[in-house]
């Protein structure tokens, strides 16, 4: 299959383009396009082929549920069986944004595209690609994260053509996203409201609109007592080939440990990736060194994550090391991608 690659402006999104690629989703087929989080890989979210294609492409396990974009409240209305109060004042807060949330669906939705569950997860991306590509296909859009199964979530066009060349119709490119972490996941079947996968809006913002919201316990646990509750944050995920190493302690301690631990590999041949927010070090010669952002800028720090992972690949870095990068507001979110992408290992010094 021949994939097209067409550049879009990303707040002003050619209508013609768009038609053309809304078109495409109407018949079937698949369009990867920009959302404020990361790319997302869309079909016709009714349509059990499209579904079939998406987690083809992917290579995604078939229990793993798709997140069904809308573009305005009454599609959300017209596949869940009941529309709770506390969705209604989320989606008032917090959409068209970053959030998804989990509501129990009903038989418009297949269970191709909820990976066989009675929930359907549902979001109002805010991004104008997103919004226009809705639109002009009159279809609500299916998409999980435009990536091969396993690998970062893609936060650039040129990520998606990597992993995705010839498999679907179309790539929309509208540059780097803003964000660069997934939607925060809050599901809304329960009692009481709770988070399954961290992100840009925090637990403590659904809280406060909410008066009460948790964090899956699950997502917390550093080894796998706990299963997560959302089926996709427990397989394994973001990983670079290489192994990452998080560092964690003082400052100085951290600093010492990695310049021992990375001349050391280095003087074994072995390729090392640093990811520092720390720019007054002299590091080893060789050292593929990181700037993920200044630690005071947490949303700098969200944005560079996946793409930096993808870049060790790229040049076949062995070890890797990081700091923690366990920022104010949305450390959680951050910290939860990293330990994924390092297999929990940390060094505590
Ligand atoms: O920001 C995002 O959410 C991006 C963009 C494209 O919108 N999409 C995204 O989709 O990250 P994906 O498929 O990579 O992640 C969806 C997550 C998975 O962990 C999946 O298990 C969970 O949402 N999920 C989907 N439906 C669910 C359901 N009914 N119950 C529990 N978890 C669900
Ligand atoms: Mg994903």
């Amino acid at each position: 299959m021949l994939t097209s690659v067409i550049k879009v402006d990303s707040q002003n999104p050619n209508t013609a383009f768009l038609k053309d690629a809304g078109e495409i989703i109407k018949k079937g087929g698949l369009v990867a396009f920009p959302t404020e989080t990361v790319y997302g890989l869309g079909g016709d979210a009714v349509n059990p082929d499209s579904s079939k294609k998406i987690y083809a492409a992917k290579g995604r396990p078939s229990d793993n549920p798709l997140i069904v974009h809308i573009a305005d409240f009454a599609q959300l209305e017209s596949i869940v069986s009941e529309v709770p109060e506390a969705a209604r004042i989320l989606a008032k807060e917090f959409w068209p944004g970053p959030l998804t949330m989990i509501l129990k669906k009903n038989e418009v939705v297949p269970y191709e595209t909820t990976g066989g569950l009675d929930t359907v997860a549902i979001r109002m991306p805010s991004h104008p690609v997103a919004l226009a590509l809705i639109r002009e296909s009159g279809c609500m859009i299916a998409a999980p994260s435009a990536n091969t199964s396993g690998r970062p979530s893609p936060t650039e066009a040129d990520h998606v053509y990597e992993d995705l060349n010839g498999r679907i119709d179309c790539i929309l490119d509208g540059g780097k996203v803003a964000i660069g972490l997934e939607s925060t996941i809050v599901d809304l079947t329960d009692s009481e409201p709770v988070v399954l996968r961290p992100g840009f809006i925090t637990v403590e913002q659904i809280k406060d609109v909410l008066g009460q919201a948790s964090l899956d316990p699950g997502i917390i646990a550093s080894d796998s007592k706990i299963a997560p509750k959302a089926p996709g944050m427990k397989y394994r995920h973001y990983a670079p080939k290489g192994q990452i190493t998080i560092v964690s302690g003082e400052d100085e301690k951290v600093r010492a440990y990695m310049l021992d631990a990375i001349t050391s590999a280095i003087n074994q041949g072995k390729k090392v990736g640093l990811i520092t927010t720390d720019s007054s070090v002299e590091w080893p010669a060789g050292t593929e060194v990181k700037m993920i952002g200044d630690r005071a800028d947490e949303e700098a720090i969200a944005a560079n994550l996946f793409g930096i992972l993808r870049d060790f690949d790229r040049s076949e870095c062995e070890l890797i090391y990081s700091e923690e990068l366990r920022t104010p507001r949305i450390g959680t979110a951050i910290m939860n991608r990293l330990l994924k992408a390092a297999g929990h290992n940390v060094v505590n010094v």
